[in-house]
């Protein structure tokens, strides 16, 4: 049967480099080799009770022990059931029990480059006194609490206070404007906000608490509001409802002891963009997430007592919940933090935070990536990064060229790279190289951790070949997975479990090569189907990436009278003179790189592509643009809509 019919994905993009890690690298590694990766896949697999109830209760603090490892039926799953257990004692107490508490928890930089460290035992005198806090605000367990702070310590120490004391939090980016805070406060019923008078970004000061002050009157069941003073700018404070940070820390006992939590309370909510209007609050729990955030930071980040760790997530994303604060913690690992943007004052900050930290772990995004090859190397060749040993990324596909990039000039050819696939609903990582281990494949996320049994089926459920594209699922339980949609059960059924019943539906599309290695190919909504040729978007935009004179690229499919669906690329240049002259060269190199097929059809230059506030491009958009309308549907999510308002410009 052919592709179309069965609604396979056409695989057209060859990727023959290969990168095995060093000996060296492989003789530190606590996974050093693909037999002892093996060993650890079919122990999860074959006997996950075991395997994961042994793992628990090494790895985590039991107040009560669990009876059951996992329950599951369906989208019903409960892990380490009947055990008590707390993120924050996991994350705290615990390093400090094991003789850590001198060690650096954080090292922090601010934007405007002051400096504050923070040992372990330290982080605890601040979280339980926040605790106490709080509890003196009437939070108590289950009660949610609204968090939109720029990425200071504080930020954390909110965090892992709402965990102490059993409080759920959720954190919402602090881009994000009034109406999306109202929408999720209501959604929530947040009980208690905290913000910031400001935050400093490229050098201004963003007024935080006006925002604040505005989603306020529109969220009744927020009854109190706690402003930590950060940028020292004016803001309007309401006596009865109001409080500063400081002066209900300058009161408060230092003495909380973290409360034993049921395995499956819930931990944290955190909304996440749908393509309708509505938030959808991803409802996370306490043991199991905790296990699959700490187990998958050792696993993937090979990590070391001495390592200093930078990931340059936002906390108020999945990845700042479980790879700054939650995952490296409860190992005891050093985190950097960094408040600001990567180009202030100037585009090498990150190459400056690196070498004045002594940075040895990086994990960024490729949105990230791909802006830093178009500022230009000369920015990185001013510092000395050799203090890096390993680098990851995460978010995005990473075009295989952008990944020989990073590898060139971050990793001096010589750090492994970890693409680590997974989502705010998966709770941690899901696929990625075990960088003394997996000989990785530039694009690919190459295998799944222990614990994690993929299944790619087509439109009719039936497993896909090998190198072609379905839709990628799940089909046993892990301990990392959600929970439910906060306060829509309906939703959550018909989201993930309905389409393959019995198994989670990611809402990717991949694919698995010769070797047994994945490779994502993209959200299902995106795929392009040109003449019954179902195409995935990154293969055709890495085509195009491939292009010296590209920087950027994003293809999608628009309504076509012959083809069903023609292409349409959108390109950023890198300094090249864009034209008729410079579309020709890309047509020719597409059908070069991966044949006629995907030649597309229109090629639109542009200054920036609209991505979300996480640095994901929004296909969704540019598909209404393409077709020549309205571009439409949810943009709460958008970073800066006057890429959209140019784009939609460009075409009348
Ligand atoms: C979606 C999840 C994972 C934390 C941050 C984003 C895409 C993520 C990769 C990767 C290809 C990736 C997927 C996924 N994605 N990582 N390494 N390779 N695609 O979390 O906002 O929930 O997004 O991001 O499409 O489903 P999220």
């Amino acid at each position: 049967m052919a592709d179309s019919e069965t609604g396979q994905i056409d695989n057209v993009m060859q990727e023959d480099r290969l990168f095995p890690p060093s000996e060296q690298f492989c003789q530190n590694a606590a996974i050093g080799s693909m037999d002892d990766y093996q060993a650890l896949y079919d122990a999860a697999k074959n006997d996950p009770d075991k395997f994961w109830g042994e793992t628990a209760r090494e790895e985590l603090h039991w107040f009560e022990p669990f009876d059951t490892v996992c329950n599951h039926d369906g989208s019903h799953v409960e892990w380490f059931v009947g055990g008590k257990t707390n993120i924050s004692y996991n994350c705290l107490d615990a390093n400090i029990a094991a003789g850590n508490g001198d060690r650096l928890a954080i090292i922090w930089e601010g934007e405007p480059g002051d400096t504050r460290t923070l040992t372990y035992k330290q982080l605890l005198t601040e979280v339980c006194k926040f605790s106490n806090v709080l509890t003196g605000q009437g939070v108590g367990v289950g009660d949610v609490v609204s968090i939109y702070m720029p990425m200071t310590p504080e930020l954390a120490i909110a965090m892992l206070a709402c965990t102490r004391i059993g409080a759920i939090h959720s954190v919402i980016f602090a881009g994000f404007s009034a109406e999306a805070i109202a929408d999720r406060n209501n959604d929530a019923s947040a009980k208690v906000q905290i913000t910031s008078d400001g935050l400093f970004r490229r050098g201004k000061t963003l007024p935080l608490k006006d925002t604040v002050n505005a989603a306020l009157e529109k969220s009744p069941t927020v009854e109190c509001c706690i402003v930590l003073q950060r940028a020292k700018n004016d803001c309007a404070m309401q006596a009865g409802r109001d409080y500063w940070w400081h002066e209900l820390m300058e009161d408060a006992s230092a003495d909380c002891p973290a409360l034993p939590l049921d395995s499956e309370a819930t931990s944290f909510i955190l909304y996440t963009s749908g393509s309708t209007g509505k938030p959808k609050g991803i409802r996370h729990t306490t043991a199991g997430y905790n296990l699959w955030t700490k187990k998958t930071f050792q696993w993937v980040f090979d990590w070391k007592p001495e390592d200093i760790y930078w990931c340059t997530a936002d906390c108020g994303w999945i990845t700042g919940h479980s790879y700054i604060v939650y995952g490296p913690m409860s190992n005891g690992a050093t985190c950097l933090m960094y408040e600001g943007a990567p180009n202030h004052p100037a585009p090498d900050r990150f190459w400056d935070v690196v070498q004045r930290h002594k940075v040895t772990i990086l994990y960024t995004a490729p949105t990230a990536i791909r802006a830093f090859v178009k500022w230009g190397d000369e920015h990185i060749d001013k510092h000395d990064i050799s203090s890096l040993r390993l680098l990851g990324t995460v978010g995005e596909g990473i075009n295989p060229d952008t990944w020989i990039w990073y590898h060139e000039k971050i990793g001096g050819e010589k750090c492994p790279i970890v693409d680590t696939w997974w989502q705010t609903e998966t709770g941690g990582i899901m696929m990625s190289p075990l960088p003394g281990a997996t000989a990785t494949k530039p694009g690919s996320c190459t295998l799944p951790l222990p614990g994690v049994v993929p299944v790619i089926v087509d439109e009719g459920l039936h497993p896909v070949e090998t190198n072609h594209g379905g839709m990628l699922c799940m089909a046993q339980p892990w301990p990392g997975m959600l929970r439910g949609i906060w306060g829509d059960e309906k939703r959550f059924q018909e989201q993930y479990w309905s389409t393959f019943p019995g198994n989670y539906l990611t809402g990717d599309n991949a694919r698995v090569d010769d070797d047994g290695y994945y490779w994502i190919m993209g959200r299902i909504d995106d795929v392009i189907n040109v003449s019954g040729h179902r195409l995935s978007t990154i293969e055709v935009e890495s085509a195009l990436v491939s292009h010296d004179k590209v920087a950027e690229c994003a293809a999608v499919g628009r309504p076509h009278d012959l083809k069903g669906q023609a292409i349409c690329v959108f390109v950023t240049v890198k300094d090249a003179q864009a034209g008729e002259a410079l579309r020709d060269e890309l047509r020719l190199h597409v059908r070069k790189e991966i044949g006629a097929l995907a030649v597309p059809d229109d090629i639109r230059f542009t200054d920036g592509l609209p991505k979300t506030r996480s640095g994901k491009i929004m296909r969704r958009l540019l598909r209404d643009i393409a077709a020549g309308r309205q571009a439409a549907g949810d943009v709460s999510t958008l970073e800066d809509f006057s890429v959209l308002a140019k784009l939609s410009e460009d075409q009348e």
